[in-house]
């Protein structure tokens, strides 16, 4: 019988052949599935949940060697990252090349955290100075070079492009890393104390320090750096020790800063 339907397309007998047969060995194999399934669903149930399990443990393996990247900056997991390995922390090893006394004090220079220039002339400083003015940066802090690094050059932008200073406000930076960062460095004026910036050194704790005081090796680098700054001439040996509240409206450097600081060398209680 021909059914005359005008979408039913005429197909060669050959080809209707075919469709058949397909339909048929379809058909075919869909009972065969059937009556697997109602003859073994315990099989099955084990072989597809054997699967799941395996997806599963895949997407986990996947998802344990790739983390999300930007989260917990703050926390040990970064230590792993290579950039800390190029440069590990040996406290008692020597000083850097470009260190002038060995005491120890590791320090980061603009060109190994990535400066950018100054943004126009800035002051030479008139030395020694009579003061070393301490700052926290009243953000996050930082355990390693690469954390630490990455704050600086924020605080670097920061003061450059919102504050319309010339560079990075202070002289001197000290990481949670026990490191020292080298800032506008031992001979030009900052910009961090009013009134002070041409007879100081400024020198910033990168983190928050109202609450809790900085880790000890934080500490020791700022004492070290002072110590240096003493040595090379660059700071009076009768040097007066302030915190940046001591000068102006400002919670800096935190009062559990200031309150160790009080215990520090030449420590003065009033400018
Ligand atoms: C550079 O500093 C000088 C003097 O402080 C000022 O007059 C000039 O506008 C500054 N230039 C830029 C590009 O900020
Ligand atoms: C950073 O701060 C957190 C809490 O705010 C503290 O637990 C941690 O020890 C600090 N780390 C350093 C290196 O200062």
């Amino acid at each position: 019988m021909v059914i005359k339907c005008s979408m039913a397309p005429k197909l060669p007998i050959s080809d209707v052949l075919i469709v058949r047969k397909f339909e048929r060995n379809n058909s075919r194999g869909f009972i065969w599935l059937q009556n697997v399934s109602k003859q073994r669903p315990i099989e099955i149930g084990i072989f597809i949940a054997i699967f799941v399990l395996f997806l599963v443990v895949l997407i986990l393996v996947l998802v344990l060697r790739h983390p999300p990247e930007g989260k917990n900056l703050s926390t040990a997991r970064v230590d792993s990252h290579e950039q800390d390995k190029i440069k590990p922390l040996e406290y008692d090893s020597d000083i850097t090349a470009t260190s002038e006394i060995k005491n120890k004090l590791r320090m980061v220079t603009r060109l190994e955290w990535v400066a950018q220039p100054p943004s126009n002339i800035t002051t030479p400083l008139v030395t020694p100075v009579p003061y070393v003015i301490i700052h926290h940066t009243a953000t996050a802090n930082c355990s390693s070079i690469a954390q630490c690094v990455l704050h600086v050059r924020l605080i670097q932008t920061f003061h450059i492009d919102s504050k319309g200073f010339f560079d990075i406000g202070y002289n001197f930076l000290v990481g949670g890393d026990g490191a020292a960062y080298e800032g506008r460095g031992w001979t030009i004026e900052g910009a961090h104390s009013f009134g002070y910036n041409a007879r100081s050194i400024g020198i910033a704790f990168i983190g928050t320090f109202i609450r809790i005081k900085p880790p000890d090796i934080q500490i020791l680098a700022c004492k070290r750096l002072i110590e240096q700054g003493v040595q090379l001439g660059y700071i009076r040996k009768d040097y007066k020790l302030l915190g940046a509240r001591q000068l102006a409206g400002t919670e800096s450097p935190g009062a559990a800063l200031l309150e160790d600081m009080k215990t520090w060398n030449n420590w003065a209680a009033e400018p």
